[in-house]
């Protein structure tokens, strides 16, 4: 009797051990490669990963679960809650002048669904793919900086919306996206221009905020989801950095 008992535990934990061996090869969610995947998204938002051009391909189904099971929320909620906070703090100079800067794509408006047919960025940039989404007009808002977006007016800032988006074939397309998205009553919405055609990011934004400041704006707080839109001059007295483990702009 004791003999059979000892007998069925053994089968029962080689079959343990079997099952386990096979789940490891065959689970998506590889816990090695779950572990992987949140260093190397780590090392993206802390900028240390430089420059990357697509998502690792076995972080395709992490990334899906970090965008849309909650946690990229929370993490948005958390930094506006800091600028919120920020912003409470703030004594006017009340001219008339006092702005912030926010970016516009994946800052105010969501391209997550988009970026879902390309697998979270394991797919390379496709710039005409994503005009074409673009022109439809579909993003979504991002509710947390909508938040801080009607904060801002509501305490008399300027806010202006600063983007990369090409002004001639995104220009009315994206005022009214914006639109339909709750963003209105901002100060200024400016987009690249053929001047500024080949200029990186941090060029582009930094020769903006610069003429912003020389026009008499003091920007006390800066809004983006790339290093891009806050490195350089002119970059606000505080800048905070939103999550975007899909794609990096140079
Ligand atoms: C930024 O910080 C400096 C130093 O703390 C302060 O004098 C200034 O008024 C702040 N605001 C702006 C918009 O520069
Ligand atoms: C920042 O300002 C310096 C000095 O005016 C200039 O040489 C440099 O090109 C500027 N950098 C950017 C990114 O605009
Ligand atoms: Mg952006």
């Amino acid at each position: 009797m004791a003999k059979q008992g000892l007998l069925v535990l053994f089968l029962l934990a080689l079959l343990c051990k079997v099952m386990s061996i096979r789940s490891h090869h065959q689970s998506t969610k590889d816990p090695i490669d779950g572990s992987f995947c949140l260093s190397w998204r780590l090392a993206v938002e802390t900028n240390n990963e430089l420059p990357w051009r697509t998502v690792p391909n076995k972080c395709s189904q992490y990334v899906e679960d970090y965008l849309i099971h909650g946690q990229y929320e929370r993490d948005l909620e958390l930094i506006m809650e800091q600028a919120l906070n920020y912003v409470n703090g703030i004594s006017l100079v009340g001219d008339g002048m006092d702005a912030w800067i926010l970016d516009v794509d994946d800052t105010c408006i969501s391209n997550i669904y988009y970026y879902k047919s390309k697998n979270y960025g394991c797919e390379p940039y496709d710039p005409p793919a994503f005009r074409a989404w673009a022109v439809k007009g579909w993003c979504t808002a991002i509710p947390p900086v909508l938040k801080l977006f009607n904060k801002l007016i509501d305490n008399g800032f300027k806010v202006i919306l600063l983007t990369g988006r090409d002004q001639e074939s995104l220009g009315q397309v994206t005022v009214d996206n914006l639109h339909n998205q709750g963003f209105i009553a901002y100060e200024r919405l400016i987009m690249r221009t053929a001047a500024y055609k080949g200029q990186s990011a941090v060029m582009y934004k930094s020769n903006i905020r610069k003429q912003l400041e020389d026009e008499g704006y003091k920007i006390w707080g800066n809004v983006g989801d790339q290093w891009s839109d806050l490195q350089g001059n002119s970059s606000g007295n505080r800048t905070f950095k939103l999550p975007n483990p899909m794609y990096f702009v140079p």
